[in-house]
């Protein structure tokens, strides 16, 4: 079995809030992050993909077709945007590392997964100190 893991990088903007809280219980939890008027994060984004050798071609999943798919699925939606404004897919969505992991893996995951390759995990630096990964919902 391999894994292939492909880089990609976006820069955007967000503002971490939840409409359900009130303005105090936003401050705390969220802090900087809930600055009314957005601040940026470059972002990597790691895609790992699981599978066998394709005997046609070699590969497991050919870089340049999982390149193609991240960057029309996310980065080209993502990069130099506004996560809480700009992207279809994250509409009313608080966008934490978490949450843009989840809504990533529905986007790439129909496009990537056949009968000989899977997503097998999404990992995100918000910065250099602070990572989150998924493994996808539980089945
Ligand atoms: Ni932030």
């Amino acid at each position: 079995m391999f894994y292939i893991t492909r880089r990609e990088r976006f820069s955007a903007a967000h503002k971490l809030w939840n409409n359900q809280l009130s303005e105090s219980e936003n401050n705390e939890i969220f802090d900087k992050c809930a600055y009314p008027n957005f601040h940026g994060h470059n972002y990597e984004f790691y895609v790992t993909v699981k599978g066998n050798i394709n005997p046609k071609s070699g590969y497991v999943i050919d870089a340049k077709q999982l390149k193609k798919i991240i960057h029309e699925r996310i980065i080209d939606k993502t990069d130099h945007r506004n996560l809480n404004l700009d992207v279809d897919f994250l509409k009313d969505v608080n966008p934490t590392a978490e949450n843009l992991l989840f809504y990533f893996w529905k986007e790439l995951q129909p496009e990537i997964d056949n009968e000989h390759r899977k997503l097998f995990k999404l990992k995100l630096y918000e910065t250099e100190n602070n990572i989150a990964e998924y493994f996808g919902p539980e089945e």
